[in-house]
């Protein structure tokens, strides 16, 4: 009986701090937001809203959008606008770029991950970061090596497609295009072969893991009231989002260590190739400031920035090719047109071909690629800034599409699938790309 009495007191207690809790979430979430103030956008939900439609969070953002244009969503302590007014997008990114910042919140939620990276401070770092990333994205040793390090990753991806087309086998080709994406992302950002187009590489796939995991965590603070207290009593999400980091933190530590053993071993230079040893090169200049710390949220920053968008993007272009037998056939023709192929030629060789010269002649695929983007943006939501890889994501992608283009037909394995997305920073593919290549030449491959 004692026990009983026990049990009820002590679900009582929970019950009321879970009400008071709730309802002083309601409270900050509706306080303090000038709700029924006209000069402000209108307020079209709240953080429970897309808590409910997260699986299809972007259909319901869209569609409040085509109602609404500029509104505001609702969180504690917190008010977010969202916009597809090409007027206000403007003063956003160009005429008041100044007055808009990431602010508090957002470094409160992605700060755990992604430290003080580009993609999370404002002001003073985030002047230092852009100014450095912009003059080493500029430089010509970071353009040839990455085009270098694109061609030869399209041709072993080309090879693998031949693989399956040859045994008349259908293939994931989004996990492809991550695969091929992700080796060139590891050689440009950190120098390293990862290789997992051809075989697997345990410890990098591990990193790669808890990469996906912990953004994929990370976003979910966005819609989750209850975030900062797991977080405090380590549970749920967000115990094993602290596990992932940490993963994340020992592979980034690590490799900053060798790296910089590395290049202590090597003669002083600007002629460093990767991302990571040019910034390393530079950290020379202000060792306090640029510590390992900084330096691996600097390289966890990029990686988020460059890793699934190009392959996201080139999943959902190939999927709408094929969706429009028409217009892929007018992409291949037009890299027949600008690259050619005699007969002899292999994939080495035609790859080597995709000049600077040659991309530059790729109006239609550019306009494709530019038309994905449209239908299908890589990222949903676009901060108030403007991306620093833009040249160097259109080229990847463009090198990648020509390649496959110029030697296989593709198609869906299964027309009637239905394919949609996964709700994260990404518009990844919530499922495979199943497909089929056909090819268009003889492939000597050797
Ligand atoms: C299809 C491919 C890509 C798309 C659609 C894309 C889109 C975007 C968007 C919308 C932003 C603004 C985010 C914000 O303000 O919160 C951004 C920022 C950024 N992007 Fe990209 N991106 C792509 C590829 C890349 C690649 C390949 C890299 C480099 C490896 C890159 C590097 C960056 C960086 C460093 C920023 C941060 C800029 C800043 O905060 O000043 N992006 N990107």
């Amino acid at each position: 009986m004692v026990i009983l009495y026990f049990i009820f007191a002590f679900t009582c207690l929970l019950l009321f701090l879970f009400i008071t809790f709730l309802s002083s979430l309601i409270l900050r979430i509706f306080t303090g937001k000038s709700i029924g103030d006209p000069s402000y956008p209108p307020v079209k939900g709240t953080v429970f809203h897309q808590l409910l439609y997260f699986t299809k969070l972007y259909d319901h953002q869209t569609q409040i959008a085509r109602e609404t244009p500029t509104y505001r969503l609702l969180s504690p302590n917190h008010s977010s606008v969202y916009t597809c007014d090409a007027q206000n997008i403007e003063h956003v990114l160009k005429t008041k770029f100044s007055t808009y910042t990431k602010g508090a919140y957002n470094e409160l939620i992605m700060g755990d991950t992604f430290g003080h990276g580009i993609f999370v401070v404002d002001g003073e770092k985030w002047r230092q970061q852009r100014k450095l990333a912009s003059m080493e994205f500029s430089t010509r040793i970071l353009r040839d090596f990455s085009c270098s390090v694109f061609r030869r990753n399209a041709a072993k991806l080309v090879k693998v497609v031949h693989e399956f087309s040859d045994s008349n086998c259908s293939f994931d080709m989004q996990d492809l295009l991550m695969r091929c994406t992700l080796d060139s992302i590891f050689k440009v950002g950190f120098g390293i072969e990862l290789n997992c187009l051809e075989e697997s590489s345990k410890s990098g796939l591990g990193f790669m893991k808890a990469f996906d995991e912990s953004t994929a965590l990370t976003y979910r603070r966005y819609v989750d009231p209850f975030w900062k207290v797991k977080r405090f009593l380590n549970v749920g999400s967000e115990a094993s989002l602290r596990k992932y980091v940490k993963v994340i933190n020992d592979f980034v530590d690590r490799l900053i260590r060798s790296k910089r053993k590395l290049l202590a071993g090597e003669k002083a230079g600007n002629d460093k190739e990767d991302i990571l040893s040019r910034f390393l090169v530079e950290s020379e200049k202000d060792p306090e400031q640029m510590n390992d710390k900084y330096l691996s949220d600097i390289i966890l920053n990029f990686m988020i920035a460059g890793k699934d968008t190009s392959a996201n993007t080139l999943s959902w272009f190939f999927y709408m090719l094929s969706k429009n037998p028409l217009i892929q056939e007018k992409v291949a023709q037009e890299v027949m047109d600008v690259v050619g192929l005699n007969h002899e030629a292999n994939i080495d060789e035609f790859v080597a071909d995709i000049t600077d010269a040659a991309l530059e002649q790729m109006h239609y695929l550019h306009a494709t690629l530019t038309e994905t983007l449209r239908l299908y943006p890589a990222v949903p939501l676009a901060g108030p800034r403007i991306c620093l890889g833009k040249d160097f994501a259109y080229r990847q992608m463009k090198i990648v599409a020509m390649a496959l283009l110029c030697f296989f037909r593709f198609e869906l394995a299964d027309e009637t699938k239905n394919v949609t997305y996964r709700t994260m920073f990404t518009l990844h593919m919530d499922c495979s790309l199943t497909m089929l290549a056909v090819p268009r030449k003889s492939l000597n491959i050797s």
